[in-house]
């Protein structure tokens, strides 16, 4: 390593000039110390774009007290930035994740500073990107300057997930611990929609699951399939039991037998330590994992995604409600698409029948003004509740609309069976 790249987080503030575009390493690789160095010392910044899709951590640039200083521009909404998107110190710009690094290079968003966490490099001077390869690799190639986070605790992931050391332009010496995300807690909600989603499920189905208690409650329920794979935007904690008792082994997986493959992993430290030098596991440019294309490779391939609001004709919106941006595309629609394309593929939409504590419908007639159709009606297979399963694919209009009505709330049911009238 060249000793004139190592800075300090504060020797860093000096190479981001105002204005600019920079581009912050995802999920649980978002680099903390410049980010702390930044907020510290805000006002040497004017208008700075700081671009991401999931960061873990407070997202203290977004708050009031940042305005004019910096600008957070989310190509996914998550908790900590919700509020700001909200009070439009924040803007959302809609993307499908597979798509995102093609955006650095075409010239649509240009960026010019990549900030990114990176492992200690190996003896060929390599470094992995550890837990978060997705976007953040190709923000490191398409940056003006590249600003790394060398962490001692990032773990070696293996995979296309590298870069060399002389590639990065400044390098901070860094020893902290990696974000973790807490598990979600699992009702009996979701106990009854993993249970629909298993009767779905085939031994020797490759697998994509996303975030969350819906997910960790599918995989809670797939012990006694076997040959399981898992082709994955990204992984939890949720495969590491299935992993170790030998029903996921990816086995038969067409393309990549053998290997767990995703572009991102956000768990606990139990994860990413199982993750280490792990040659079972491996992480991927998101423009590969989450292309449609790759997907379809795999025959019997089922999506597992989750939803805000499905209308009678099967429209999901899983990023808005009305107006109120609440999240984003991120790899749903990759992942539906792929699924439908591979042979003896199946996409599954899977939701609890309510939300807001029972006081609302999320199968609705007509999705609220303003709410952002995700997966078209098109692409749906399966919608899954904890009252059942609704097939919607081959379905007319009003089969759909019938078969939904089915796996409402019952509470819900004569309301939504008069709107079914009056429509059709
Ligand atoms: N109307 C009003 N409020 C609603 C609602 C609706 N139709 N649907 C959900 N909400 C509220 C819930 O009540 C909850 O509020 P609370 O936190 O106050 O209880 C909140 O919105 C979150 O809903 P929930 O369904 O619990 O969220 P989740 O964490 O399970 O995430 C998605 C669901 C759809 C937001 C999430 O799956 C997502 O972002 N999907 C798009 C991206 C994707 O699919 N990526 C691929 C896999 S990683």
């Amino acid at each position: 390593m060249k000793s004139h790249k190592i800075i300090t987080p504060r020797d860093a503030l000096s190479l981001i000039p105002s204005p600019s575009r920079i581009v912050l390493g995802h999920a649980a690789a978002t680099p903390i110390r410049v980010i702390d160095a930044m907020i510290q010392e805000k006002q040497r910044f004017q208008n700075v774009e700081i671009v991401h899709m999931l960061s873990l951590g407070s997202a203290e640039y977004t708050h009031a007290s940042m305005l004019g200083h910096f600008k957070h521009n989310a190509l996914f909404v998550g908790g900590n930035t919700r509020d700001a998107i909200k009070r439009k110190q924040a803007e959302y710009t809609p993307c499908f994740f597979f798509e995102v690094p093609s955006l650095f290079e075409n010239g649509a968003l240009p960026i010019d500073v990549a900030i990114v966490q990176v492992s200690l490099p190996n003896e060929d001077g390599l470094c992995s990107f550890g837990v978060s390869c997705d976007y953040t690799k190709a923000a490191a190639r398409c940056a003006e300057i590249v600003i790394a986070e060398m962490n001692q605790q990032m773990p070696w992931v293996h995979g296309n997930n590298t870069i060399h050391v002389d590639e990065l332009d400044y390098i901070i010496p860094c020893d902290y611990p990696l974000a973790c995300l807490e598990q979600a807690p699992i009702g009996d909600v979701e106990r009854a929609i993993g249970q629909h989603c298993e009767s779905l499920i085939k031994d020797g189905d490759t697998l994509q699951l996303g975030i969350g208690a819906i997910p960790d409650a599918v995989l809670m329920s797939l012990h006694d399939k076997k040959d399981l794979g898992i082709h994955s935007e990204m992984i939890s904690d949720g495969v590491l039991s299935l992993i170790k008792s030998g029903v996921i082994n990816n086995r038969l997986k067409p393309i990549n037998t053998g290997k767990i493959i995703a572009t991102f992993m956000m768990g606990s430290k139990n994860l990413y330590d199982f993750a280490h030098n792990n040659p079972m596991i491996e992480l991927h440019p998101v423009e590969d994992v989450n292309h449609p294309m790759v997907i379809m490779k795999h025959d019997h391939f089922v999506s597992i995604n989750s939803c805000l609001q499905v209308d009678f004709m099967g429209q999901v919106s899983a990023e808005s409600i009305g107006f109120n941006q609440f999240s984003g595309v991120g790899g749903q629609v990759d992942y539906v698409r792929g699924a439908s394309l591979a042979r003896n593929g199946r996409s599954i939409i899977a939701m609890p029948s309510t939300a807001s504590k029972e006081r609302m419908s999320r199968i609705v007639p007509l999705l609220e003004t303003g709410s952002a159709v995700t997966t078209t009606r098109n692409d749906v297979h399966f919608v899954v509740t904890e009252y059942g399963i609704a097939q919607l694919k081959g379905k007319s209009l009003s089969e759909r609309a019938r078969a939904l009505i089915n796996i409402a709330h019952p509470k819900f049911r004569d309301e939504l069976t008069r709107a079914y009238h009056s429509r059709f």
